[in-house]
């Protein structure tokens, strides 16, 4: 990977070309020709979808459906089986919200404590009300989902798998095939959160064998506000549209309606349209480049930051074993924000906090931690400026304790 080339497409740095962006996890920096395509909408085109018969609305429309084409294309699905949404937390919501309708008192399902709030919270709201059973998949000694364990929580009473491909705390990776294969067993559907993993790690729907799949544009180099629901056809002929109004529906009468077919029945409303039609480029940037040619140069970056870090005597690292490129770790004696704060005044940017995922901080027994996490723009600068920015954390911690 040409990493200095690859920068020149993220305007960001022309401004910026001093702070070293390490949150991508949380959110990506946005590509030129994202930025481009958002504002070519705003500027030439500015109608609405499936509605005008006039040229300028059935550009857009057309667009707008191309970008559905190549989301189809990238996890390897069915076009009219791609929904958009408003992220992964909306998708993860509709599905949840709308599937509960299938459980019953009793009914098992399966999570983990891996899980960040936007999967936990709609599934623990959603067995709640059913009163169907949440079981928690119990974690290894390195924070992983195994099969084994994932076993022992299987019944022929679990109807839903709810899981996060991959961590966005400790950064690992579920077993999916065989969890998918399992889950599949006891005719239990899965449901993934591919938020963390979709910009890493190629997933083929079909070869997976997923039901439904949520994920975010921004952290693919994309814009804000677009999410994608992707479902398998069945499922979505089977289940009800998510809201009601206006482009859902097909006829209407005065005691009720029909809708549309699929996946148009799940989209009501005006959704981002500049979002969508821009958000094609980063499927494009991310097929150019190749998703292992990017996942290869941050787990480089990822492994050159975690041999310094450990030698570092300070530093405590949760995650020494991780599938996608973030770092969790702490300052022995010094509280994340507290490092965060500085590493700032560095121009040195990650996380601080609990990162959304409060049962993972009960596992590593840590209320906060700070994240490294990085993109295909970092570079190996990026790694040495972090590592002498937690040098000067260090040393002025220090200073402060001696007085
Ligand atoms: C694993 C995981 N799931 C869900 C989300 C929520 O994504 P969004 O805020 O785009 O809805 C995130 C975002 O950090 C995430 O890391």
């Amino acid at each position: 990977v040409n990493n200095e080339k690859i920068r020149e497409n993220f305007p960001f740095f022309i401004k910026n070309s001093d702070i070293c962006y390490l949150d991508s996890a949380a959110s990506s920096l946005k590509l030129l020709s994202v930025i481009n395509s958002l504002s070519n909408y705003y500027v030439n085109n500015g109608t609405n979808i499936d509605r005008g018969v006039y040229k300028l609305s059935a550009d857009a429309t057309n667009q707008f459906e191309e970008t559905r084409k190549m989301v189809a294309k990238f996890i390897n699905s069915n076009y009219e089986e791609v929904i958009f949404t408003k992220g992964t937390t909306d998708s993860l919501n509709k599905i949840m919200n709308s599937y509960q309708e299938f459980l019953a008192e009793g009914d098992e399902v399966i999570t983990s404590t891996l899980e960040h709030h936007s999967l936990l919270l709609p599934l623990q709201v959603a067995t709640n009300n059913k009163k169907a059973i949440l079981k928690y998949v119990e974690l290894d000694n390195d924070g992983k989902i195994t099969v084994e364990n994932f076993k022992k929580v299987l019944t022929n009473k679990t109807k839903v798998v709810a899981l996060s491909y991959v961590s966005n705390v400790l950064g690992t990776k579920i077993p999916l095939e065989e969890i998918a294969k399992l889950a599949r067993s006891v005719g239990a559907i899965i449901i993934i959160d591919a938020a963390q993993a979709i910009s890493h790690l190629k997933i083929d729907v079909k070869k997976l064998d997923i039901d439904f799949l949520a994920f975010s544009a921004h952290k693919m180099y994309g814009p804000n506000g677009v999410g994608i629901l992707y479902g398998k056809k069945e499922l979505l002929l089977k289940i009800k549209p998510f809201d009601y109004g206006g482009q859902m529906m097909h006829l209407v009468d005065y005691n009720g309606a029909t809708w549309k077919e699929i996946p148009h029945k799940f989209e009501a409303g005006t959704p981002a349209i500049a979002e969508v039609i821009a958000y094609k480029h980063a499927i494009s940037f991310l097929e150019e480049i190749g998703l292992k040619n990017i996942y290869e140069h941050e787990m480089n970056l990822r492994k050159y930051t975690l041999e310094k870090l450990l030698l570092i005597d300070e530093i405590i690292v949760y995650n020494k074993i991780s599938h996608s490129p973030i770092i969790t770790f702490n300052i022995k004696n010094v509280h994340p924000h507290d490092a965060a704060s500085i590493l700032d005044e560095n121009k040195i940017y990650l996380r601080a906090g609990n990162h959304c995922a409060q049962l993972v901080s009960k596992h590593i027994n840590e209320e906060s931690t700070l994240r490294a996490s990085f993109g295909i723009y970092n570079n190996y600068k990026d790694c040495d400026k972090l590592i002498l920015g937690i040098r000067k954390v260090i040393e002025f911690f220090k200073k402060f304790q001696r007085r």
